[in-house]
């Protein structure tokens, strides 16, 4: 299979010195590429910045912004049978970013922001007969939320998990299905995580 795998976080600037981030340090999506890749997949990684280096033997696109990561994952979308959004995606960017760096006032300042693409309910949107895999961030009502994602996002499944798992090497996770059913429970390392979901998905989607 040909798999899209988003990961890192994205960037959205003020100005030209000054963005807005999180502290996603890419190791989930880059243990999905190095799984998949494992397994004989083709893989193309569309990367936010993070610290990792690319795992050797995928199709790398480094982005920045989320209407670059959008831009990249569109057009990656349409050679590939499959996609797992890992990236942790901010979901609002200024209005306008400033040219130059912004001065200080000498007093507060305030920011407008809007939402940024949602590069996954984008992919799901126009998916077609392809298999699209979501993660979900959940502090509160998780499955609850994590299956309104799923639904609203048009995934065929999704990876709950944790704010515990931002920028840590281990992750807890639970897959949920459409229907609201938990079909595995796996935790351990970032790598190990990623293994069996690979697997599964392996097994449920690979030609033989
Ligand atoms: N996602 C995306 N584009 C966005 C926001 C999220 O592709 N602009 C993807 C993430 O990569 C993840 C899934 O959507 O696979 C859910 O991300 P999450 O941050 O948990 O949810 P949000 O939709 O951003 O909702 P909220 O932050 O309100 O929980």
């Amino acid at each position: 299979m040909r798999i899209l795998i988003t990961a890192g976080p994205t960037r959205e600037y003020l100005d030209d010195v000054r963005y807005l981030s999180n502290a996603s340090s890419g190791r989930m999506g880059y243990a999905l590429v190095e799984a998949a890749l494992k397994l004989g997949h083709d893989v193309v990684l569309v990367t936010g910045p993070v610290e990792l280096p690319p795992p050797a033997g995928c199709e790398v696109h480094a982005v920045e912004t989320t209407g670059q990561m959008r831009d990249a994952c569109v057009t990656a979308f349409m050679e590939c049978d499959g996609v797992i959004a890992a990236a942790a995606v901010c979901d609002y960017r200024p209005v306008r970013r400033v040219t130059g760096k912004i001065a200080k006032t000498g007093g507060p300042i305030t920011i407008d922001m809007i939402e940024t693409d949602d590069v996954l309910a984008e992919l799901g949107a126009t998916k077609d007969g392809r298999w699209v895999v979501g993660f979900a961030l959940e502090a509160e009502n998780p499955r609850e939320r994590a299956l309104q994602k799923l639904r609203a996002k048009n995934c065929d499944w999704i990876v709950l998990n944790g704010p515990a798992a931002i920028g840590s090497v281990a992750n807890e996770v639970e897959l949920l299905g459409a229907t609201g059913e938990s079909l595995q429970t796996w935790s351990g390392t970032k790598r190990n995580v990623a293994d069996k979901l690979l697997g599964w998905l392996h097994e449920r989607y690979a030609k033989v």
